[in-house]
């Protein structure tokens, strides 16, 4: 059966683990100039861009070519799936000629629906409910930060959106606390909570303690018409030096996904002061997503 990576749960515990370990391997051999190019020699893979796009769509360029293989960036706007042609057949087509494509989309259903006609591996690259590729690198940096994470408590402050759906299924399948505050209407979604999720309006009490403060920005992409609504409702919910010296342990890391609006859900003192970490985060998109396209596409 093909293997996709479209949410955090199409991997087990143990696979989750296995994949930040090659990542941290494959980090540590690229910084010493070892070759990987005889991984992924002569595999391609498509990435088709429905929304806009820095970290990821470099992130998995380089890393394909550091493998040895190739990619094929599309604009949706060329393929115009669904318009142009039906989903099935675009994605029948693309199994003949490419070894694995990611899509970075809307609707999660677009996902779900062309890895069932595709015959090659599917990658959520982002949808509306999960961002899966980012979780992986957000989980190598703490690893690295803390060296486990046992005994963590992570705070998630802000839109209960796509960042933080992947990171709760990370945390239940590793067993890690998170503490998650949103505003009334704005919580994650049910179906991604469990007895190691902690949802609260407050966010004294998800910070309170806390070793990880991660925030995302208040408008996802797509929501940018509802953006002013949005950051009145959400004015009480930044990351602020106050609020981080009120709250967090005082060797609190800072984490976000990039990219940041800065002065709404984070300062740029914050932002700034952490900035070390926050760019190692980025970073690690490339060497945790090097993990996932060889699980996926290695003999
Ligand atoms: N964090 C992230 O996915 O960044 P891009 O939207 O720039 O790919
Ligand atoms: N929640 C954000 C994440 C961007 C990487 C969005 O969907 O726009």
């Amino acid at each position: 059966m093909v293997k996709n990576f479209l949410s955090i749960d199409d991997v087990n515990k143990k696979e989750l683990l296995a994949l930040l370990d090659r990542a941290a391997e494959l980090k540590k051999e690229v910084k010493k100039g070892k070759d990987q190019t005889k991984l992924l020699r002569g595999k391609s893979l498509g990435l088709i861009f429905e929304k806009p796009s820095l970290r990821t769509r470099i992130s998995f360029d380089v890393g394909m070519k550091q493998l040895g293989g190739s990619v094929l960036v599309l604009n949706s706007s060329e393929i115009q799936i669904g318009e142009r042609e039906a989903r099935s057949d675009v994605a029948k087509v693309m199994s003949c000629y490419l070894d694995a494509l990611m899509i970075r989309t809307f609707g999660h259903e677009v996902l779900t629906e062309t890895a069932s006609f595709a015959t090659i591996p599917i990658i959520n690259g982002l949808s509306d409910l999960e961002h899966p590729c980012q979780t992986m690198a957000d989980l190598l940096t703490i690893k690295e930060h803390f060296g486990s994470f046992k005994g963590l408590k992570i705070a998630y402050v802000g839109d209960g959106n796509n960042t933080v759906h992947s990171l709760m299924l990370a945390c239940t399948k590793l067993g890690i606390q998170l503490s998650v505050a949103s505003p009334l209407e704005y919580e994650p979604s049910e179906e991604f909570r469990s007895e190691f999720t902690t949802l609260t309006h407050s966010v004294a009490e998800a910070t309170q303690d806390a070793d990880v403060i991660y925030t995302d920005v208040w408008s996802s992409m797509g929501q940018e018409r509802d953006a002013v609504r949005r950051k009145k409702i959400f004015s009480g919910y930044q990351i602020s030096m106050k609020l981080l010296d009120e709250y967090a342990k005082p060797e609190a890391i800072v984490l976000h996904c990039l990219p940041a609006h800065r002065g709404e859900e984070i300062t740029t003192e914050v932002i700034d002061k952490h900035e070390a970490t926050i760019l190692n985060q980025a970073e690690n998109r490339l060497h945790a997503q090097k993990a996932i396209l060889l699980s996926l596409m290695a003999q």
